[in-house]
């Protein structure tokens, strides 16, 4: 005879253990929990990416730079793009030396994002080289650090034109190829500054949501080509050279606060789990420790409280700031 109390209180047990294991796996993720299912049971990148020609933008350093070692290793070839010339002739340099890749497979193409005009020629340029190109990944950008009412219109221009429109429009062309192959896919660096805000850059987060709201509204006008993918990657803060290169209040200022930077993730873990989502097609990943990781979830299932936590870490990050520290240092460790 079947006890029920004791199904029941089994149940529930296996329940509970279940829940505390995701919540377990939760408080140590560092990606939303379809990039932790992809890295365990998904596709490799180590299968998925070999042979495919991958168009860097931003390789010059940061995530970029470090994309290009990994994807290198992996045996892609690749397109590398940035306005530094000798920074992609030291990144190519590199990637050839760990890896199998020769100087054939590895083309720089040294370009200012915002200089639309050479867009198409580019594409072109890469094309003739490799004959086609199965990835296009969207990194190249500037960030920003300065409050809203210190902070000229122009700024927030020049950050619109490099994050949004440059990344808009390299993208149509590579996409008028891809269209025509009926395969390939269009992976964007966004940032979870692109689901949430964030005060000390109003700018930044605005093109950030402005390219999320362009390609998640891209990808259903993309429905007859199955074989074209539209990824969208949101980091949180990862190591590079992003707070150096800031937009500040003024065009012609430099960032004078860097501080520490080494609380942040790890470059080389950021760019795993960027292939992995590429490999995978996953439509949109968030690669991000907490307490970010958590407020992208707060963000997007119960806003309210989202707002309300955000004004007080908001509070810290600009006191952050104006100590002449890294914004998000105390949510790692004590500020000195
Ligand atoms: N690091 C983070 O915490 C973080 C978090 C979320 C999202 N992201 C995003 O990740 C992407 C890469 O940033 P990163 O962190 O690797 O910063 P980074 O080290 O400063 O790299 C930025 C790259 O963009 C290139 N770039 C800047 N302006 C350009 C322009 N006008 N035309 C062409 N290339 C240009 C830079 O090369 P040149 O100077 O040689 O042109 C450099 O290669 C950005 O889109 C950023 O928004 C970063």
């Amino acid at each position: 005879m079947v006890c029920w109390g004791l199904v029941c209180a089994l149940a529930a047990a296996g329940l509970l253990i279940y829940l505390i294991i995701q919540l377990a796996i939760w408080l140590r993720a560092d990606s939303d929990l379809t990039v932790l299912a992809a890295e365990w049971w998904g596709k490799k990148p180590e299968k998925e990416l070999p042979g495919k020609v991958v168009w860097v933008t931003g390789a010059s350093s940061g995530i970029g730079e470090e994309m290009a070692y990994q994807l290198a290793k992996i045996g892609s070839p690749l397109a590398l793009l940035a306005r530094r010339e000798n920074e992609l002739e030291r990144v190519k340099k590199k990637c050839i030396e760990i890896s199998s890749l020769t100087d054939k497979d590895i083309l720089i193409v040294p370009l200012d994002l915002t200089d639309r005009s050479a867009h198409e020629a580019a594409t072109k340029t890469v094309l003739k080289h490799f004959g086609k190109i199965d990835v296009l990944v969207n990194n190249g950008g500037r960030s920003q650090r300065s409050l809203y009412v210190d902070t000229s219109v122009d700024v927030y221009k020049a950050i619109m034109e490099l994050n949004y429109i440059g990344t808009i429009s390299l993208t149509k062309y590579v996409l008028d190829h891809m269209i025509q192959r009926k395969q390939g896919k269009i992976l964007t660096i966004s940032s979870v500054m692109g689901i949430m805000g964030a005060p000390l850059a109003t700018g930044y987060c605005a093109s950030k949501h402005a390219l999320q709201g362009f390609f998640n509204s891209l990808r259903p006008e993309l429905t007859d080509y199955p074989g074209i993918s539209i990824i969208n990657i949101c980091p949180g803060p990862v190591q590079s050279q992003i707070i150096q290169n800031v937009f500040t209040e003024d065009i012609a200022k430099a960032n004078a606060n860097v501080g520490d930077q080494s609380h942040k993730m790890e470059t080389g873990r950021c760019v795993r789990l960027t292939l992995i989502s590429m490999a995978n097609d996953i439509k949109e990943a968030w690669i991000s420790d907490h307490p970010y990781l958590a407020v992208c979830y707060l963000w997007q299932y119960t806003p309210t409280w989202a707002w309300w936590l955000l004004n007080r870490l908001g509070k810290k990050r600009i006191e952050n700031f104006k100590r002449g520290e890294d914004a998000d240092i105390s949510y790692y460790k004590k500020s000195s």
